[in-house]
C-alpha cells in the first residue's frame, strides 16, 4: 500500500497555518504583508487560517497571491436560529476555500465528538469547502498503546457518515496532542508510522487512500519541517505557532517544497 501511495501518485505538499485566536488588524497587516512578500512560486500549496473576524481582511490581502484562506472551524447548520454560529456557505461567499475541522482543541474544550466532527466535514463539503479534518491521540493515550486504535475510530467516524468516495476528498492532519503548542514533536518517524496506518486504514475502507494528503501537526518548526516532509506519507503540515511568524511559515513553505 505504501509503496503504491509513494511511486504512483505524486501528492502537491500542502502547508496550512492554524492561526488559532491570536492576532489583530495591526499585527495581521505586517504579517499577511510578509506572507505574500514570501509566497513565491514553489511546488507547494500555502494555505492561513485565521480567526473568523480576520477572514476578509486575509483574503482581502492574499487576492491575487498563491496563498488561500480557510477558517477554523464551521457549524454543521446551513441557516437559521442559532446564535454564534457561522455556516459553510458564509464562508465560501466571503472566499474562504478551506476549513480546519475537528481540531484537539475543539474536541477537547468544546466537547465536539465524533459524530458533531463528522457532520461538520460534510457541511463543508456541501458547500465545496475543502475539510481538513483533525485526528490524534492524547498522551496518555499513546502511553497504552492506543494510538492507532484512537485515529482509526476518529476517521471511521467520517467514512461511515460521508462514504468512501466522497471521503477521499478530505484532508487529513494527524496531530497527536501531546505535541501541540508543546515543542515536543513526533519524530519523523513516529508520525510516519501513523500516517501510513492512517493511509492503509483508508484504503481497507475503500477510500482512495493514495490521493489524499496526509498533513502532520504538532510543534512543526523550520528546524524539523524537512526532516518530517522527506517521510513518504507525510504530505504536508498544518502549523500552529510558527505560522504566526513570517519567516517561520515561509522556511517550513520552502522545505515543503524542496521535499
Ligand atoms: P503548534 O499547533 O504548531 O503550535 O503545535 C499545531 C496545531 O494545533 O494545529
Amino acid at each position: 500500500m505504501n509503496d503504491l501511495a509513494s511511486v504512483l501518485v505524486v501528492r502537491k505538499k500542502l502547508v496550512v497555518g492554524n492561526w488559532k485566536m491570536n492576532g489583530s488588524l495591526a499585527r495581521n497587516a505586517a504579517l499577511l504583508g510578509g506572507l505574500k512578500a514570501a509566497a513565491v512560486g514553489g511546488e507547494v500549496e500555502r494555505v492561513v487560517c485565521p480567526p473568523y473576524p480576520y477572514l476578509v481582511q486575509a483574503i482581502e490581502s492574499l487576492a491575487g497571491v498563491p496563498i488561500a484562506v480557510g477558517a477554523q472551524n464551521l457549524s454543521a447548520i446551513k441557516e437559521g436560529a442559532h446564535t454564534g454560529e457561522v455556516s459553510a456557505s458564509m464562508l465560501t461567499d466571503l472566499g474562504c476555500r478551506w476549513v480546519i475541522v475537528g481540531h484537539s482543541e475543539r474536541r477537547n474544550l468544546y466537547g465536539e465528538d465524533d459524530v458533531a466532527v463528522a457532520a461538520k466535514v460534510q457541511a463543508a463539503l456541501d458547500a465545496k469547502l475543502m475539510p481538513i479534518l483533525c485526528v490524534g491521540e492524547t498522551l496518555s493515550q499513546r502511553e497504552a498503546g492506543q494510538a492507532e486504535s484512537i485515529v482509526h475510530r476518529q476517521l471511521d467516524g467520517v467514512v461511515s457518515v460521508l462514504g468512501a468516495e466522497r471521503a477521499g476528498a478530505v484532508v487529513v492532519a494527524y496531530e497527536p496532542v501531546w505535541a501541540i503548542g508543546t515543542g515536543r514533536t513526533a519524530s519523523p518517524e513516529q508520525a510516519q508510522a501513523i500516517h501510513a496506518s492512517i493511509r492503509a486504514f483508508l484504503a481497507s475502507r475503500g477510500v482512495n487512500a493514495a490521493e489524499v494528503r496526509l498533513l502532520y501537526g504538532g510543534s512543526v518548526t523550520a528546524a524539523n519541517a524537512a526532516s518530517l516532509f522527506a517521510q513518504a506519507d507525510i504530505d504536508g503540515a498544518l502549523v500552529g505557532g510558527a505560522s504566526l511568524q513570517v519567516e517561520g511559515f515561509s522556511e517550513i513553505c520552502v522545505a515543503a517544497a524542496a521535499s
